[in-house]
């Protein structure tokens, strides 16, 4: 079971979140580090105070997307301009941030994506963070998606039932090969997909992130005050 840290003001899940990724970070004290990000708002303030930590070195980090809508990169929906706006554009010496590019057709998108993986020894990843959706949805992973059932490539696209359709992602797969996964998780209304996602009965099909449990280090923190 992950271990499940619940806040009842925004302020202690921002920076106690944020501490424990620095913290994970600082420890692995290897170069470069890689870290894939999640979009979506509970990220969002986490990564704003990231930005602001005095004692990561990024020049030995190098960050990857999670997942991204099939949109412009200049669009309001982007994830990739989500992460530069609170993190990236405030940590100029970054290593590198590996983006999927969606000026592309998708699937040449997704194919370079994956070339750039398939040239890391896995794990693929230090840490991965992920969110979850009302829908018991993680990364552009949904409730009875094919995308489910991607276990051969890292990659996968997938169809978002809410807002913008078009999503690119990492797989399942590439997803669990991760030292570390961190889930932010924010709002009230996320308190019953949290208890059918930690609980039994509900099926992974039903729950995609019911997967990701499987994972031996998996911390939760989860806002549930706004
Ligand atoms: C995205 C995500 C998605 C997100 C959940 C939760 O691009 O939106 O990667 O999987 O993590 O939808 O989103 P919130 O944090 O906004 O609730």
């Amino acid at each position: 079971m992950p271990n499940i840290f619940k806040y009842n003001n925004e302020a202690d899940y921002i920076s106690e979140a944020t501490k424990a990724i620095e913290k994970f970070i600082m420890e692995q004290g290897k170069s470069p580090l890689r870290v894939a990000l999640s979009g979506g708002s509970s990220p969002k303030v986490v990564y704003e105070k990231l930005a602001e930590s005095k004692r990561i070195d990024w020049s030995d980090v190098e960050l990857y997307q999670v997942d991204e809508r099939f949109v412009s990169s200049d669009s309001n929906e982007s994830n990739a301009k989500l992460i530069h706006s609170s993190l990236t554009s405030k940590t100029p010496n970054l290593k590198l941030f590996h983006t999927f590019n969606t000026s592309k057709k998708i699937e040449e998108a997704l194919s370079d994506y994956e070339k750039e993986l398939g040239q890391l020894k896995a794990p693929l990843f230090d840490l991965v963070l992920l969110g979850l959706g009302n829908d018991g949805h993680t990364a552009s992973l949904f409730p009875y998606g094919p995308e489910l059932k991607e276990n051969e490539r890292l990659v996968t696209e997938s169809n978002s039932p809410q807002g913008v359709t078009k999503r690119v992602g990492l797989s399942f797969p590439a997803i669990m090969s991760s030292k570390k996964i961190i889930f932010l998780i924010r709002g009230k209304e996320k308190g019953e997909i949290i208890r059918k996602w930690l609980g039994e009965g509900a099926r992974p099909e039903e729950i995609p992130a019911k997967i990701i449990l499987q994972h031996p280090d998996i911390d939760v923190f989860y806002d549930q005050s706004v």
